[in-house]
């Protein structure tokens, strides 16, 4: 038997829309771990007996989720015939998009807000060949300008807009029930431009009609505090945190976040950057799984509503970590105390060590 995994298109191509002429570009994404956090559930609410499980989305191909999406977005404008593709991102997107772009030999463009993208999905963009535009602007001007491209030029947009973006994530959905047997109670995740949550909804949704699940997960979305337009209700001009993957002011899927909220009896709500970053800390600390700050808000979340009291104990609930966090070290490296420099002494060093 041949069990090597091919991606997510092979593995679930019967809930997909690809045929047998759609050319598959894939680097093998999908199939992240779901890794069970018994240390951080020990932290977060001692006497609950909280069943709390990672999904490692860090581990794909580019170190993000944006893969499952961008294996079908790519995969149909190759399909199309088109030539180049186009995003507008915080980073990942076009880290992601620039790799499939170019296993499709396609020209990849990326427009992302001058100086607020981490330094390791810049350099992805850049040895993936991506041609980089640093817009004097934020996400939400990008997004608008790749739109404005995307309807006046021979150039596929692959931001979430694009509902093959949408079509991919919801995978991860399946293989978090194909694993359990089951749909969890909670899932919680990181809200920027919204895609995330709108796939894994609809993905949970889809197996529960065909009977493959006997429930769906109540869906928990959090933005950071100072890009948080949803939980406010109006667009924020000039959205600010630590956590640049989901600094957003005017999310796309703004209204289909609210309806996974609403549909599965979930919510979405903020955090603050200082719960961002404990959370991101905690969880490399007790469980040795270094994610990117704005992952750490799926966790920042879970820490809010267990202090809140929404769990009765013994709740399977599952937290996407949705990029890998050796692409953007900046941030942990100006939050931790600098290396003591010694010299190669072995007394010295022990005596430090506290073993002397
Ligand atoms: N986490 C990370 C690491 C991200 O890169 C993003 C989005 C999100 C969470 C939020 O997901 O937008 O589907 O709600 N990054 C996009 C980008 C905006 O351009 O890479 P979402």
């Amino acid at each position: 038997m041949d069990c090597r995994w091919k991606g997510i298109i092979e593995a679930y191509r019967d809930y997909l829309p690809v045929s047998e002429i759609t050319p598959v570009i894939s680097l093998h994404e999908g199939n992240t771990p779901l890794i069970k956090a018994n240390n951080l559930s020990r932290v977060i609410s001692p006497d609950k007996n909280l069943q709390i499980y990672l999904k490692y989305e860090g581990l794909n191909p580019t170190g993000s989720f944006k893969d499952r999406g961008m294996t079908m977005a790519i995969s149909k404008a190759k399909e199309a015939g088109k030539e180049a593709v186009i995003c507008a991102s915080t980073g990942n997107t076009s880290a992601s998009a620039a790799a499939y772009a170019a296993r499709a030999g396609m020209k990849a463009y990326v427009i992302l807000p001058k100086g607020a993208v981490a330094l390791g999905k810049l350099s992805q963009a850049m040895v993936y060949g991506a041609k980089i535009i640093a817009l004097m602007g934020n996400f939400d001007d990008a997004l608008t300008v790749v739109r404005d491209i995307g309807e006046n030029y021979p150039v596929e947009v692959v931001n979430s807009v694009n509902p093959y973006r949408i079509e991919g994530q919801k995978t991860a959905a399946f293989e978090i029930c194909d694993f359990f047997g089951f749909a969890p109670d909670f899932h919680f995740l990181p809200v920027g431009n919204a895609g995330n949550i709108t796939a894994y909804w609809k993905g949970y949704k889809e197996y529960y009609t065909i009977g493959k699940v006997k429930s769906t997960p109540r869906m928990v979305g959090f933005q950071a505090e100072g890009a948080a337009p949803i939980v406010k209700g109006f667009p924020i001009k000039n959205p600010q945190t630590i956590a640049t993957a989901i600094k957003i002011g005017n999310p796309y899927s703004w209204q289909s976040a609210l309806q996974a909220a609403k549909e599965s009896d979930g919510l979405i709500d903020a955090v603050s950057d200082e719960e961002i970053l404990n959370a991101y800390k905690l969880v490399a600390s007790t469980e040795g799984i270094f994610c990117e700050p704005a992952s750490a808000a799926s966790i920042a979340g879970v820490i809010k509503l267990s202090k809140r009291g929404v769990f009765k104990g013994d709740e399977v609930i599952v937290c996407t970590l949705t990029g890998n966090g050796l692409k953007d070290p900046d941030t942990v490296i100006k939050a931790s105390e600098k290396p003591v420099e010694l010299p190669p002494d072995t007394v010295e060093i022990a005596k430090f060590l506290g073993l002397e």
